[in-house]
């Protein structure tokens, strides 16, 4: 068997692990835009280029003879590179670029939701000109910006992080619809978030185990967003400050998605539907749809499946979810990004120069390590400018994941940075105490 897996961050690290570790032994070809050692390491073969070349990557499928192939990333689903492997005969894990809108287009996603009268969507309207925003800025009790289009996860503007005041919600919004086709403007909700990662064949959707995940650079959800800095999940498949019926919830909110855009479109959505909830004092609330695995989430939850991930995939495909029992070993898992000192840091800050750095790593005793932007030259690991390394402690309860995490992250030296909080008592303890203030209001 045969499997290409298209992506080099530490999300695609994990799934290269997961698939090389199936009792089918299949042999792993990686397309990759930059080259990822872990990744490569785990390879029959690989091959660099662009997401964009879409011809490069089905004739590569085509000469390594690829079974099925699994997609990581966003960008190469927004390009239709599912739509292009299926022209050559190849089936993949992961949506046509159509059904990719569903990450890519918020206003699509908001709008499918509202049409079939599915629960989750906050207060919104979908702007493509200015008319019409300032009234309905000035009817929110708080403000949320979402243009249209990937913005690598850093394009949402909340009130109170990025902007304070209805005028400066006004001029952003003037600056988004220069750059994107339509904007999508909600009401801030208040409560806490996590994302529920599910995998839907496009009749069947079940959940994995809900991961938290944590977007701003410090320590105590300080400086500026980033691509997620850490996450952590619980052996009992529940996060400290949710109870089953918000699981629950998010999972019925997603099996009605699935439902919609099969009735909308006619196609079965065939990958992974990553829903990033909202538990609020109202129910579960929707932020947004990812279409793929979450990074560093998918790090929480491929290690700790016990499934043969071939056959998740080929039921993926197949359309035979309902006949593979998926189960997840009852662990907690914490995983703390590595990242340059620099990492964030505005461009002029004297610590924002340390990428591209040497890098040593010592012994990081049980935890996993799942390389992101790290190159590997004769002379040893270097940093790039991005997330190094995900490092993933898993063990029976949280505290013992995190010490497992916090352990190996500082075996690794050079300038390096994480946040040593992600998944302490101290800091998941304040989740608990924030959800239930909430809850209680
Ligand atoms: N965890 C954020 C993302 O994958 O988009």
């Amino acid at each position: 068997m045969n499997v290409l897996l298209i992506g080099n961050g530490a999300r695609e690290h994990a799934l290269a692990e997961a698939i090389v570790r199936s009792r089918y032994q299949p042999r792993l070809y990686a397309f990759m835009k930059s080259n990822n050692p872990g990744i490569a390491g785990l390879c029959t073969e690989t091959e660099l280029g662009s997401y964009v070349d879409l011809e490069t990557i089905c004739a590569k499928a085509r000469i390594w003879g690829i079974d099925f192939a699994i997609i990581g990333p966003e960008d190469p689903l927004d390009k239709g590179v599912v739509d292009a492997l299926k022209k050559t005969g190849i089936p993949a894990v992961g949506p046509t670029q159509s059904l990719a809108r569903l990450e890519t287009s918020k206003s699509f996603t908001r709008n499918l939701v509202a049409k079939y009268a599915i629960p989750g969507n906050p207060r919104f309207q979908n702007f493509t000109a200015f008319a019409g925003i300032e009234p309905f800025l000035d009817s929110l009790d708080g403000i949320v910006l979402k243009p249209d289009g990937l913005t690598g996860g850093k394009g949402v503007m909340v009130q109170g992080d990025h902007f304070q005041t209805t005028a400066e919600a006004l001029t952003l919004c003037e600056e988004i619809l220069r750059e994107h086709p339509s904007l999508t403007i909600e009401e801030k909700m208040e409560g806490e978030e996590f994302s529920l990662q599910c995998i839907s064949d496009g009749r069947t959707v079940i959940a994995t185990p809900p991961a938290q995940d944590h977007k701003r650079r410090f320590v105590g959800d300080k400086g500026p967003n980033t691509g997620g800095m850490g996450s952590y999940s619980d052996s009992n498949h529940l996060l400290p400050f949710l109870k089953p019926e918000d699981i629950a919830e998010g999972l019925a909110i997603t099996r009605r998605v699935a439902e919609a855009i099969l009735k909308e479109t006619g196609e079965p959505y065939k990958g992974v539907m990553y829903g990033g909830f909202m538990a609020t004092k109202s129910g579960v609330k929707l932020l947004e749809y990812n279409a793929r695995f979450g990074d560093p989430e998918a790090m929480n939850i491929l290690p700790i499946l016990k499934t043969d991930f071939v056959d998740l995939c080929r039921a993926v495909i197949d359309g035979t979810l309902d006949k593979l029992p998926i189960e997840f070993e009852h662990k907690a898992t914490v995983c703390k990004y590595i990242v340059p000192r620099g990492y964030g840091l505005p461009k002029d800050h004297p610590d924002a120069q340390s990428t591209s750095a040497k890098i040593e790593v010592g012994n990081v005793g049980s935890a996993r390590l799942y390389y992101s932007s790290v190159d590997q030259k004769a002379d040893g690991l270097y940093m790039t400018t991005s997330r190094a390394i995900g490092v993933v402690g898993i063990a029976n309860t949280l505290a013992q994941a995190e010490k497992i995490a916090e352990d190996a992250v500082t075996a690794v030296s050079g300038p390096v940075s994480h946040r040593p909080d992600i998944g302490t008592a101290a800091l998941i303890e304040k989740r608990v105490q924030h959800m239930e203030q909430i809850r209680n209001k």
